[in-house]
């Protein structure tokens, strides 16, 4: 690729200047006040792809926030491939923990990123890694050396389900129609360290509600002698882990893909400092199923976790009161071959098993998706990894990730093409946290890394 360093030299501050113009749009999905300003950002993606030369952009209306469709096609007999991203963001609460506001982006050092990140909410998922894609292909048409095809579908949907992208998709196989999916959505080991994610875990995610008595209850008067959803709720969550932190729903671990010591052992290999990640997290202890390691539990094995419990009095000093309702969110990580709907079910009808006679349970699934396994014997996965070891100077390692993209697994099932996720976010980019931030450096390296891809992806598909 001729100049490309020169070409991200010259222009890494217009690069920034654009990505901290699109983080300042709080493009929040999951919260209609925001409404606008989501739609805002799918045009400003919109015109980004203008501007970095594809032939056909659109946006692309669905019963939900739109998709930004464009491509540039050079010549049909070329591969094609097909970039994926999301513009939505998730909300930025709690406010009062983040250092500065999550929609004025500012740059600060870290000690993982000694060059600088960028604050802001959405940095490094998705709208950063997102737009390193735009800015790549901007080089590639910009001084001609696109190699190939390609098309780009960026959602505002991602971070809510992707429920009105798959109903695209399904709709519209002939024009996605490509020879391979490329997404920057994950992460990487270190900045020294480059991997490739291999793996996605899937996801079920539900909501309970339990129900003791038909109002609230002065808990003196009736206090011993009525159920309190509270405490029946939480008596029930805790039942869902056995000594050992195994998940204890009858089949929920059926079909679950168990790895070869030799696949533990190469898993093993990468590095991996748990007095390292106690720091990072002010634990003093890890926690997790038994026989398992940290990599392994987060990453091979499937998991139940409250994501949120409310019900009662919360406000401030006492209130004494036996509420009427308790409510708590729950997700469940997915591996290989367990299947999300058959999950959801299993918890549904052990939730509703488990429940006393006093109290009325009711579970409401909210959304979720299959795992992804990607292949390292193919064609994209050779290009992605002399891509990195091109600009890295180091061979990428594999790495299945622990977080879910449910719709890759659609892309497959519907598309017939494989995905390669080249993710270049950290794990301490706080992605869904406050604070969330993005690495210069990987920003950089990420633009720099992705026409890489594409040159060898060509060469190695003839
Ligand atoms: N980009 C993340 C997923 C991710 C992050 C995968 C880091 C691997 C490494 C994505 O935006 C996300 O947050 N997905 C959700 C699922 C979705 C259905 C809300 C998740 O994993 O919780
Ligand atoms: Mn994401
Ligand atoms: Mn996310």
């Amino acid at each position: 690729m001729k100049d490309l360093k020169h070409f991200i030299e010259n222009n890494k501050s217009r690069f920034i200047t654009e990505l901290i113009e699109l983080l300042k749009i709080p493009s929040v999905s999951a919260n209609p006040t925001y409404k606008n300003e989501v739609i805002k950002t799918a045009n400003a993606v919109k015109h980004s792809l203008e501007k970095a030369g594809c032939q056909t952009v659109e946006l692309c209306e669905t019963a939900g926030y739109p998709i930004v469709y464009a491509e540039k096609i050079i010549n049909p007999k070329l591969p094609t491939i097909l970039v994926y991203g999301h513009y939505d963001v998730q909300p930025a609460d709690p406010l009062e923990l983040w250092d500065s506001p999550p929609y004025e982006p500012v740059i600060k050092k870290t000690k993982t990123h000694p060059e600088g990140a960028i604050f802001a909410r959405g940095a490094c998922d998705d709208k950063g890694q997102m737009y390193m894609h735009v800015k790549a292909l901007e080089f590639m048409t910009s001084t001609n050396q696109l190699p190939c095809n390609v098309k780009f579908m960026i959602e505002g949907e991602e971070e809510v389900g992707s429920s009105n992208l798959a109903t695209f998709v399904k709709a519209n196989k002939q024009k996605l129609e490509n020879d391979v999916i490329l997404i920057s959505d994950t992460g990487m080991i270190a900045n020294n360290i480059p991997s490739i994610t291999t793996g996605l875990r899937g996801l079920s995610y539900v909501e309970v509600e339990v129900t003791g008595p038909n109002r609230d209850l002065h808990s003196g008067l009736y206090g011993g002698a009525v159920a309190n959803p509270i405490n029946i709720l939480t008596k029930m969550i805790a039942s869902l882990h056995d000594n050992n932190n195994r998940i204890t729903i009858p089949g929920f671990y059926d079909n679950v893909e168990e790895l070869s010591k030799q696949e533990r052992a190469e898993m093993a290999k990468a590095p991996f400092s748990i007095e390292n990640y106690k720091k990072a997290l002010d634990i003093n202890d890890t926690h997790g199923e038994a026989g398992y390691s940290t990599n392994e539990r987060n990453s091979i094995r499937p998991t139940l976790d409250v994501n949120g419990i409310w019900g009662g009095y919360t406000g401030q000093g006492a209130k004494t009161v036996i509420p009427s309702k308790a409510f708590a969110k729950i997700s469940m990580r997915l591996v290989p071959n367990q299947d999300w709907k058959t999950i959801t079910q299993l918890f549904k009808t052990h939730f509703q098993n488990i429940a006393p006679k006093s109290v009325q349970v009711k579970v409401t699934p909210h959304h979720g998706g299959q795992g992804y396994v990607t292949p390292t014997n193919t064609i994209a996965y050779k290009a992605a990894s002399l891509a990195y070891q091109k600009t890295f100077n180091k061979t990428p390692i594999p790495q299945r990730s622990g977080g879910s993209i449910p719709i890759v697994a659609l892309f497959e099932q519907e598309l017939k093409s494989k995905t390669i996720l080249m993710g270049f976010g950290l794990d301490s980019d706080a992605i869904h946290s406050p604070n969330e931030h993005f690495g210069i450096f990987n920003y950089l390296k990420g633009i720099e890394t992705i026409p890489y891809f594409y040159k060898y992806f060509t060469e190695l598909s003839k």
